[in-house]
């Protein structure tokens, strides 16, 4: 691994993981048993949800998503391109086709809700939004615009477990609401992924899914509450393990605490960017949100990698979130897009960096970064 003086991320694992771990393995017990029956409980209470279902990861929770909510050919759903690419990927995975939304702006870089409206065929049977770093998307209109056109909305939360709106959890507002465990994720399991649905019978064919279509599982067979199975769907491996799940609890546990000590190193930063004048901003001024990321946006594209290249000097790593999806080659060549298409977003997409946040981050380490922000921009041509 690179010796960053500052990393990206980091994760907060300790004791509780540990003994997470031993307990699955001393139970002889590694697949979809008791501790994902636990951890889907307690993330479902979590959220005031009335019911979860837990996946191999991310990409599985939205891609059963899409299928449980009748996704497939000829169906278009407008995703913002403005996402990780998993976003679009699950809904032409399930034979689907992803029409890119722009986004809304440099303060929030979440989908347009005018931008979606605009883009309704009479294909379209859903929107799929991206709480990006952990913000709310404009659900009052997302909701709005849902309602009145007949479609289905699902909510990739993937950056905002812990996160509300209007007193409601993210990822339970919409059709299905869909998190990811991956290893720079709030909470991680290293690979891991839940849905969340309003209506049983979405959750019940996303647990078909998730294990071949299959009536019964393994854990029915060995605890001696079904003998047989049927298959009567179509579906994927994209079973959890016990060994994720089981660390998803204590994960789950420390999620409050860790997201408040993530917002208050973004306002830190934010105070320091602003005290410093320099040319570049943070987006969702005045928001709470679950804090995945501190995003900078620089106001000249042309000190983007410059002022990446300088961070990197001093030890502290960057990253960008997120190439726009419809630039990539596979959407250019699949969907014949071209730059262009999404001018806001292609904009933003120039002038952001992602700067180092996770909650063991001490504030002498966001003043550090800051320090290097203000000295490039002292120096910049
Ligand atoms: C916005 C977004 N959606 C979906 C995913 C996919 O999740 P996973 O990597 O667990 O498959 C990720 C993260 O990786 C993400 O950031």
């Amino acid at each position: 691994m690179a010796a960053w003086k500052i990393p990206l991320s980091d994760l907060q694992l300790g004791t509780e993981e540990r003994e997470a771990v031993d307990r699955v393995v001393e139970s002889g017990w590694l697949t979809l048993g008791n501790e994902v029956a636990e951890f889907e409980r307690e993330f479902a209470a979590s959220c005031g949800a009335e019911g979860a279902v837990a996946v191999a990861n991310g990409t599985a929770a939205l891609h059963l998503a899409c299928l449980a909510l009748g996704v497939g050919p000829g169906v278009e759903v407008i995703v913002p391109t403005l996402t990780f690419v998993a976003s679009a990927n699950a809904v032409a995975l399930s034979g689907g086709r992803p029409v890119f939304a722009d986004s809304i702006g440099p303060d929030d870089l979440s989908i347009d809700p005018a931008d979606v409206e605009r883009r309704i065929t009479p294909a379209t049977r859903g929107v799929m939004c991206v709480h990006y770093a952990g913000y709310p998307c404009q659900m009052d209109a997302l909701l709005d615009l849902c309602d009145r056109h007949g479609l289905f909305l699902i909510e990739d939360a993937a950056h905002a477990p812990g996160a509300s709106w209007d007193g409601r959890a993210l990822g339970t507002i919409g059709d299905a609401g869909c998190f990811s465990f991956f290893g720079n994720k709030n909470m991680s399991t290293g690979e891991g992924g839940m849905v969340l649905a309003r209506d049983p019978q979405v959750r019940d064919q996303v647990r078909l899914l998730r294990s071949h279509g299959m009536t019964t599982m393994s854990w029915d067979r060995y605890r001696g509450h079904a003998s047989a199975y049927d298959v009567v769907r179509l579906g994927f491996n994209y079973r959890p393990s016990e060994l994720t799940a089981a660390l998803g609890r204590p994960q789950l546990a420390k999620l409050p605490a860790n997201n408040e000590r993530r917002n208050a190193l973004i306002e830190r930063y934010r105070a320091r960017l602003d005290a410093d004048g320099v040319a570049a901003s943070m987006p969702f001024r005045g928001q709470v949100g679950s804090g995945h990321l501190a995003v900078l946006i620089v106001a000249r594209a042309e000190d983007r990698d410059p002022l990446r290249d300088a961070l990197a000097g001093a030890g502290i790593q960057t990253s960008l979130h997120y190439p726009p999806v419809h630039l990539f080659d596979h959407y250019r060549t699949a969907y014949g897009h071209a730059t262009g298409d999404l001018p806001v977003a292609e904009d933003l997409a120039l002038r952001i960096i992602t700067l180092p946040l996770y909650p063991t981050m001490t504030p002498e380490q966001v003043d550090a970064v800051c320090d290097t922000v203000a000295a490039y921009f002292e120096g910049a041509p």
